[in-house]
């Protein structure tokens, strides 16, 4: 029976319990306070409330509530009724497995300094947005995602990458990992995903029962001349990084951007643009998105995970004409539709241009922790990739402590970084440590460089 307490919590109470109804209502109350549903200083209603509530006689109620009380679970106050007092301790389990201690700095790749998450500016863009939003957009919606951020993308997009965008051909996602399983469903055939690249990427175009095939990565970006050949021509799609390879950080050359289109188009294929940190580029202005070559054989993905934070869970595909009917069926299927009010908010915040505000000084704080970098680093231990992203790779040449050696004796000085042995698809082709520039905070940031710096010089 689901009761309103006095300050308008609901409940529901079991008191189907064996035993007395007293018993039972005793019974359903602890289980509610030691479940946590019941909160720590909750009030409880008057015994007149809760016996007319549950049809028990007020003095039942009364017997429930002293017990209670007599065991610590509830407290009677003078004038106040009586509130929860929260469960008694519980005994301590034998054996609790350590948790792993989280290190004290973090050089991970992956993540954006989420510190910056532009609170004051969401908020104002939430405000703003739900003011003028329809009642419409608090209802099921169109499974392509708000017409408002559509249209704010599209602008966006066309002036900020390049991409020749229109928003009757995007759709919205829940993540970049979400539209790269729409995809891999959709387009059925064997995916090429670049080698090395996101294990767990790889493992999502599996999940969406596509095969996977390994497309090697060098000096000049992606192997795409290699596509329509040998191991490779059964590719339906192929999965590029052409702004800044992850992991490897190489801009894909400007043959290689041809020699994808021109496979794409004579193999009737598609090439899928990952996009993810294409704004961070500091030693120029960023490079164009490669779906601007052409809009009907290149699916554009770009994601809120780099410029504004992964918790949003908002990415954005710009499609061929072909593919938007398949996808917004996937879509429809996988979802209806990625959640509205976000949407809305981050629609405001790219027309309010408070994104791109937000985007230049990120821009600014990367740059100079990369130099920072660079500058301790830079010497010795030449640093891949540092052009553009957050990410810069180490090489570990061999003959030299190897990745798991580096690791271990970084993480005993309370140092993680990422290593490039699980991005490979199969064996390694090199050995080399992944730093992930932006996720220290600000303040820690130097320490966590200097204590890199010191791990390698082996001091
Ligand atoms: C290569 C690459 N692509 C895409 C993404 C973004 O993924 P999502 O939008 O699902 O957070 C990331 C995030 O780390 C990434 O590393």
């Amino acid at each position: 029976m689901n009761i309103e307490w006095a300050n308008s919590v609901d409940l529901h109470l079991d008191l189907e319990a064996a035993g007395g109804r007293r018993q039972a209502l005793e019974q359903a109350l602890r289980e509610a306070i030691r479940s946590g549903r019941l909160a720590p200083q909750t009030r409880l209603p008057s015994t007149r409330a809760l016996a007319a509530g549950l049809h028990l006689a007020r003095n039942t109620v009364a017997a429930a509530y002293e017990q209670l009380t007599a065991e610590g679970y509830l407290s009677a106050r003078v004038g106040s009724g009586t509130e929860v007092a929260g469960a008694p301790p519980r005994p301590a389990p034998a054996s609790v497995p350590a948790a792993p201690a989280a290190p004290r700095f973090d050089l991970r790749p992956g993540s954006p300094e989420v510190g910056t998450f532009p609170v004051d500016a969401w908020l104002r863009a939430t405000r703003r947005a739900l003011a003028g939003a329809p009642v419409s957009a608090y209802d099921y919606g169109d499974p392509r995602g708000r017409p408002e951020l559509r249209a704010a993308l599209a602008d966006y997009l066309g002036r900020a990458r390049g991409v020749l965008a229109d928003p009757e051909r995007m759709l919205i996602c829940s993540g970049y990992v979400q539209a790269l399983g729409l995809l891999a469903r959709t387009i059925g055939g064997p995916i090429a995903l670049e080698d090395p690249g996101l294990a767990f990427h790889r493992e999502v175009v599996r999940h969406h029962g596509a095969e996977v095939l390994a497309l090697p990565v060098d000096e000049l970006g992606a192997r795409t001349d290699l596509l329509g050949r040998d191991g490779l021509l059964s590719a339906r799609a192929a999965v590029l990084t052409p702004a800044h390879q992850y992991p490897m950080g190489v801009t894909l050359h400007p043959a290689r951007r041809r020699a994808a289109v021109a496979w794409a188009r004579t193999h009737d294929a598609v090439v899928v643009e990952d996009d993810y940190d294409g704004e961070f580029r500091y030693d120029r202005q960023p490079v164009g998105a490669l779906q601007a070559m052409s809009p009907e054989h290149v699916v554009y993905i770009g994601t809120a995970a780099k410029t504004l934070g992964p918790a949003l869970r908002l990415a954005w595909m710009v499609l061929p004409e072909r593919l938007m009917e398949p996808l917004t069926a996937a879509k429809r299927l996988a979802d209806l539709h990625t959640e509205s009010i976000g949407q809305l908010a981050l629609a405001d915040l790219i027309t309010s241009h408070a994104y791109d505000r937000h985007i230049r000084s990120c821009r600014l704080n990367y740059r100079r922790r990369r130099d920072l970098l660079i500058d301790r680093l830079g010497r010795r231990h030449p640093l891949g990739g540092v052009a553009a992203g957050m990410h810069a790779v180490i090489d570990l040449p061999a003959g030299g402590p190897g990745e798991a050696d580096v690791v271990a004796s970084a993480a005993a000085r309370g140092l993680a970084v990422g290593a490039l042995g699980p991005h490979w698809h199969t064996a390694p082709a090199a050995q080399g440590l992944i730093i992930g520039y932006a996720t220290p905070s600000r303040a820690s940031y130097p320490a966590a460089v200097d204590l890199l710096a010191r791990t390698l010089h082996g001091r």
